[in-house]
């Protein structure tokens, strides 16, 4: 048939090309769009636009469009011929804050390449992994001159900080959008020779609490003794939130928790994670997690409650004798299908209401929107397409797995447009994402590019 059916030239391209690509990583890794941090607001945009202007150079008619937040990047190439089906790509061009910098081993935005890998903030989460797709789509259209299916481009800048705007952004640009498929590539291959397809994400709820006992801060000497103290009154609360062994005492709070069926099991049992590796990847000397579930169920099918952050008192050099009027905590439940996060918030904010002793008040406030759980039909055409592709890249049939880790647009996705969301990482596990030293493996760009190329071919 057509040349198109030919990924083969293509991919040849795209390793000719490796030095400028990899070259245009390192420009996109160098700007530091950290979305959660007011004084980057201007680099945020820096990247849409950089990255808006790349779409444009390499053929695509690409625009910067204004959302009430940092802006999304918008970008299409239409096929000559009607017809032709069409995939969205999405992706995020915003990166997690770098902080602790002391802890980086080169500059989180002076991307450093040691043993193969490239140390950048952002590096795998998420732009080498979408830079991964447009190099496909450059590759195809500067070898072919055109592509097999139409492609559009939805990069935004949002989602380390939630996705507040991208919702309302998808609905009201429903028709923009149209496609046939949805293809997200931001999460990871267990190795190189074993891709993996994410058939659910979980959801996430995130508040904060302050617990408060007195109008202000306090001797301990004087007030000591006679008055609450929050930061042992939050501590306590917190403490009742879990068992020893792991489970979460909210009640309620498992009552909707998709039940995995025999078959589910099986499939989950295929990924070869364990406690060894997962103490390899985080240096964690034991596992602690709920009693019945082994690690793969833990990560992508049970839900969690954890502290984020955990503030009171004096934490400055030396001692002060201070007795802290108020404490504070961060706190999120990763959420699984069908638990409803308003529903969460009210069971575990009941829960601690009730936990806390006399002297002490509560306030709760959300930190960003709630997200659900997902699943994704893992039969549609256009998922066994990208198995195929998978299969042909990393040599092996993808594994069907559960993440642990959440991608808040999906369900705008599959509520507004309606269609198959293709999850197919090009990471790897131990990346360090949102941690120091984030890497991202030139194995793993290349891979990427070969295997959005191929996805592109089997479509
Ligand atoms: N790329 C991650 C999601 C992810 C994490 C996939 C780990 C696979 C493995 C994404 O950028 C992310 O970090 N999402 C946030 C969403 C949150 C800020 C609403 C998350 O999961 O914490
Ligand atoms: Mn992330």
């Amino acid at each position: 048939m057509s040349q198109f059916n030919m990924p083969t030239q293509v991919i040849a391209h795209a390793e000719r090309e490796r030095e400028q690509f990899l070259n245009d990583l390192y420009e996109y890794l160098a700007i530091p769009s950290v979305s959660a941090q007011p004084e980057h607001a201007r680099d945020v945009r820096h990247a849409a636009v950089w990255l808006s202007e790349h779409l444009r150079n390499i053929g695509l008619t690409a625009s910067v469009m204004e959302t009430g937040g940092h802006p999304v990047v918008y970008a299409e190439w239409k096929h000559p011929e009607a017809g032709k089906p069409t995939v969205l790509v999405y992706g995020h061009y915003d990166v997690q804050p770098a902080e602790p910098f002391e802890l980086w081993h080169s500059e989180p935005f002076k991307p450093t390449v040691r043993d193969g890998d490239i140390y950048a903030r952002g590096s795998s989460d998420n732009k080498g992994q979408h830079l991964a797709h447009i190099k496909a789509v450059e590759s195809y259209l500067k070898t072919t001159g055109g592509l097999p299916v139409n492609v559009k481009f939805l990069i935004e800048g949002e989602e380390e900080i939630g996705g507040p705007n991208l919702g309302a952004f998808v609905a009201a640009n429903k028709e923009l959008l149209a496609c046939d498929v949805v293809m997200i590539s931001d999460s990871h291959l267990l190795t190189l020779d074993q891709p993996t397809l994410l058939y659910g994400l979980r959801g996430l709820l995130y508040f904060e609490v302050e617990a408060r006992c007195s109008a202000h801060d306090l001797h301990s000497g004087t007030y000591g003794g006679n008055v609450q103290n929050p930061a042992m009154a939050l501590a306590q609360i917190l403490a009742q939130l879990k068992t020893d062994q792991g489970v979460v005492t909210v009640p309620g709070f498992y009552d909707d928790v998709h039940v995995l069926g025999p078959e589910e099991r099986a499939e989950i049992a295929r990924i070869p994670q364990n406690e060894d590796t997962i103490k390899a990847e985080t240096g964690a000397s034991e596992l602690f997690g709920e009693p019945g579930f082994n690690v793969p169920e833990r990560m992508g099918a049970r839900p969690t409650l954890e502290v984020n952050g955990l503030w009171s008192g004096y934490t400055g050099p030396g001692a002060k004798t201070v007795l802290p009027a108020i404490a504070n905590a961060k706190i999120s439940c990763r959420l699984v299908p069908y638990q409803d996060p308003a529903k969460i918030f009210e069971a575990v904010s009941a829960h601690m209401r009730r936990l806390t002793p006399p002297g002490t008040t509560l306030t709760f406030t959300m930190l960003q929107e709630g997200t659900r759980g997902t699943l994704i039909d893992r039969h549609a055409p256009q998922v066994q397409a990208a198995a195929r592709a998978a299969q042909s890249t990393y040599g092996n049939p993808p594994i069907f797995t559960l993440e642990g880790g959440s991608i808040p647009v999906v369900n705008d996705f599959q509520d507004v447009l309606g269609k198959p969301i293709v999850l197919l990482g090009y990471g790897l596990p131990g990346d360090n994402l949102h941690a120091p030293d984030e890497h991202y493996a030139i194995a793993c760009y290349e891979k990427g590019i070969e295997a959005s190329i191929r996805f592109l071919a089997e479509l």
